[in-house]
């Protein structure tokens, strides 16, 4: 497999990730087949893609008048038939075993079987996913970051099974997409979330047990370690239900107790106070 023999790529769902991962693929002059289940959602995903093209237009990022080239290299698509003439294909449906099995299986029998399939969990077991495809081989992890088309990151994570020429051929294409990929072995969690999450987590015990306050923790990690956001703030921003999913992950997956949720976390998850997108979670958010 040689980076450019792809030419084509597919990306299998269209929501917060699925969006952004079309949008830089485009911008790099790619073809891209996004696939999603209803038009309506494909709808909402091409505006969400404009949108932001013009945002990055006004940036000076991409030139004035970029936007509607960008936009026709995106095809979009509720036929699942139509990923078959990709050469690669990155899976962003919702972050549920089965759905993902489901979803990969049916890729892998449409692909060609030359082509590289990759997912974007940002927890699953790229092995398990890997294993349960012809290619395991030719299956790899490629963990964009949100906002997609503005973090620099991708944790691309090697399945036990990922050939070398693979990951090779996929470290570079994150290169050709002006991202900066980091490798990592296939663990719980990968690196991002497997440090990212003790970290939030040990904040919310700080708030539950009345050491400081949420906003107290934010400022201390703000002015004081240069983060740029706080960590209460950066988990209202993923959502502190997938913040407690992502605890419970690493927790069975290490079996070891320093990764139980919070109970804080996980009574505000009962209440549906889920961060940003419910209009509370550490801080409240005009809806
Ligand atoms: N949101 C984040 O901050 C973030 C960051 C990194 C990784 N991830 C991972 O990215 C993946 C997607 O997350 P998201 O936040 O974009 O979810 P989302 O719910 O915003 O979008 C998922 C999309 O997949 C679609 N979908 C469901 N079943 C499908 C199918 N069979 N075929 C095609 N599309 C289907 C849904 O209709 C939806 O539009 C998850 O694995 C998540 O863990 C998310």
């Amino acid at each position: 497999m040689t980076l450019d023999t792809i030419r084509t790529v597919a990306v299998l769902g269209a929501g917060t990730m699925g969006n952004g991962i079309a949008h830089v693929f485009a911008r790099c002059g790619y073809n891209v087949i996004l696939r999603d289940l209803e038009e309506s959602l494909l709808t909402r995903a091409r505006d969400t893609i404009a949108k932001n093209l013009d945002r990055e237009a006004k940036k000076g990022k991409i030139a004035e008048g970029e936007q509607s080239k960008i936009l026709t290299h995106i095809h979009t698509t509720t036929d699942f038939s139509e990923i078959a003439r990709a050469d690669f294909a990155v899976e962003a449906v919702p972050e549920r075993l089965d759905l993902k099995l489901s979803v990969l299986r049916e890729a892998d029998k449409l692909l060609r079987p030359g082509a590289i399939l990759a997912s974007n969990t940002s927890s699953i077991s790229v092995t398990t996913l890997a294993a349960a495809t012809s290619r395991p081989d030719r299956f790899i992890g490629m963990h964009f970051m949100n906002p997609v088309p503005v973090m620099p990151l991708i944790e691309v994570i090697r399945a036990l099974q990922t050939s070398e020429d693979i990951f090779q051929a996929t470290m570079a294409l994150c290169e050709r997409l002006e991202k900066k990929p980091v490798a990592v072995n296939d663990a719980p969690g990968f690196v991002s979330n497997r440090v990212l999450l003790p970290m939030i987590n040990e904040a919310a015990f700080a708030v539950m047990e009345g050491v400081a306050t949420a906003e107290a923790v934010d400022s201390i990690m703000k002015l004081g370690m240069n983060h740029p956001m706080g960590p209460l703030e950066l988990a209202d921003f993923i959502g502190l239900d997938v913040c407690v999913h992502i605890l419970d992950v690493l927790h069975d997956g290490f079996g070891d107790s320093k990764y139980r949720a919070c109970p804080l976390l996980r009574k505000m998850v009962a209440a549906g106070w889920l961060g940003r997108k419910s209009g509370r979670g550490f801080y409240a958010y005009a809806k």
